[in-house]
């Protein structure tokens, strides 16, 4: 299967920066088994505060009271991505990038400060090429229902049809396929990592998890601390059906991103006028992706920042005993792991690539990729 640009796409080069990149639309075919809950999608403010109170409450799931069944859900929709290369051609490697809650694909080439914040050109300089994408639901990529449709497993099977036809070289306006495909996360997009690599083990060469952790106990931090609104009270957002959510001010994005005295306030300012929503189905969906065991057996590399709020209650160094921090709880799950290695990035918080930090994060996630035998090598 060919799957073919349908949006206007651009080829340009990043002089700067010495990259090629262009983005793409690309059609997939996804199906996923999603839960059917017996809840009226929020219409208004209030319902959206009741809805925040009762799925964080303690010592209760809401997702398990509200769930009736699970039906499948199948359909065909746009992807909106961008691909990048060196400028002498493509590299043999793709890293597979998917953003978490609150950001689009630009979470990994920030528009901001002339590159200064881009993982990207940190990857295209030391040779990979790169394919982010926004998640399905959000963005530029096409919305759905954001209680019925737009669901966590919905959008892992996004990124399996993504994975697949970029490793075969099917998707048109990329010239070649690729040897190596790695996954790079961050929080729900390293939960959706997670869960791709979980059902298909085989699928991918290696996978990161940034902004990451599998121990449940700070979900309602995050939460409470986004001040949740309907997404389309805010302007730049009014195109949204009721149901999609979006960080009420620019404190409830610092609560969830930023850690003190690491970020320019400008920054927070950017994050805070480009913040985009999150959708009812994908938070009752976010709690169950990562609880089973995933039998992936290549290199496993968690990187996580030590003032992480929704994944370590910000302090990751605060963990259960016998434990050296809280994503390291993981090792457990990775039986077959070839690596298992978790990286904190001191001081930092959950918004990794948005922090003073994130020339420590970058290297860290490029230089572990290097040293388990899955750096790039150009093709000839
Ligand atoms: C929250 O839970 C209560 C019952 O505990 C229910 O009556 C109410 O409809 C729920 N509201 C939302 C928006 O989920
Ligand atoms: C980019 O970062 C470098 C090194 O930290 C700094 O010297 C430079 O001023 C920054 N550029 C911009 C446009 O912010
Ligand atoms: C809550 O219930 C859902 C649906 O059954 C399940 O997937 C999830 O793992 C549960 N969460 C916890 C923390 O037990
Ligand atoms: C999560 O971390 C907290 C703090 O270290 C710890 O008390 C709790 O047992 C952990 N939960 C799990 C499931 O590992």
């Amino acid at each position: 299967m060919k799957y073919s640009i349908v949006a206007a796409s651009s080829l340009f080069a990043a002089i700067a920066s010495a990259k090629n990149c262009q983005d793409l639309t690309i059609p997939v075919d996804v199906s996923a088994r999603n839960g059917v809950f017996n809840l009226a999608t929020p219409a208004n403010n209030i319902d959206v505060t009741n809805f925040i109170l009762n799925l964080s409450q303690q010592g209760a799931n809401y997702t398990q009271e509200v769930l009736r069944k699970y039906a499948t859900v199948s359909g065909n929709y746009n992807i909106a991505a961008t691909y990048c290369e060196p400028d002498n051609g493509p590299s043999e490697h793709v890293q597979v990038l998917t953003h978490g809650i609150g950001f689009d694909r630009a979470y990994w080439d920030l528009p901001f400060h002339k590159g200064n914040y881009s993982y990207v050109n940190d990857a295209v300089a030391a040779g990979y090429s790169t394919f982010a994408w926004d998640r399905l639901g959000i963005a530029e990529s096409e919305h759905g229902d954001p209680l019925s449709e737009i669901q966590a497993l919905l959008e892992v099977d996004a990124l399996r049809a993504l994975t697949v036809a970029l490793r075969a070289g099917n998707v048109e306006g990329i010239s070649s396929g690729f040897d190596v495909v790695t996954h790079v996360g961050h929080s729900f997009g390293s939960q959706h990592t997670y869960a791709l690599t979980a059902m298909y083990p085989d699928i991918s060469d290696g996978i990161t998890l940034t902004g990451f952790s599998q121990n449940g106990s700070f979900a309602g931090f995050f939460l409470i601390g986004g001040n949740f609104i309907q997404a389309n009270t805010v302007a730049a957002l009014a195109d949204y059906p009721d149901g999609y959510f979006a960080a009420g001010d620019k404190s409830a994005a610092h609560t969830n991103f930023f850690a003190p005295g690491q970020f320019d306030p400008a920054i927070l300012r950017y994050a805070f006028k480009n913040g985009q929503p999150v959708t009812v189905g994908e938070l009752l969906t976010f709690g169950g992706e990562t609880g089973s065991v995933n039998n992936f057996a290549g290199p496993v590399h968690i990187v996580t920042g030590e003032r992480d709020v929704p994944y370590c209650g910000g302090n990751c160094l605060a963990p259960p005993s016998g434990l050296p921090n809280i994503p390291s709880s993981s090792a457990t799950f990775f039986p077959n792991a070839e690596d298992f290695t978790v990286s904190i990035i001191p001081d930092a918080g959950h918004g990794l690539n948005l922090e003073y930090s994130h020339p420590t994060t970058y290297s860290s996630i490029i230089d572990y990729l290097a040293q388990h035998g899955l750096g790039p090598h150009e093709r000839a």
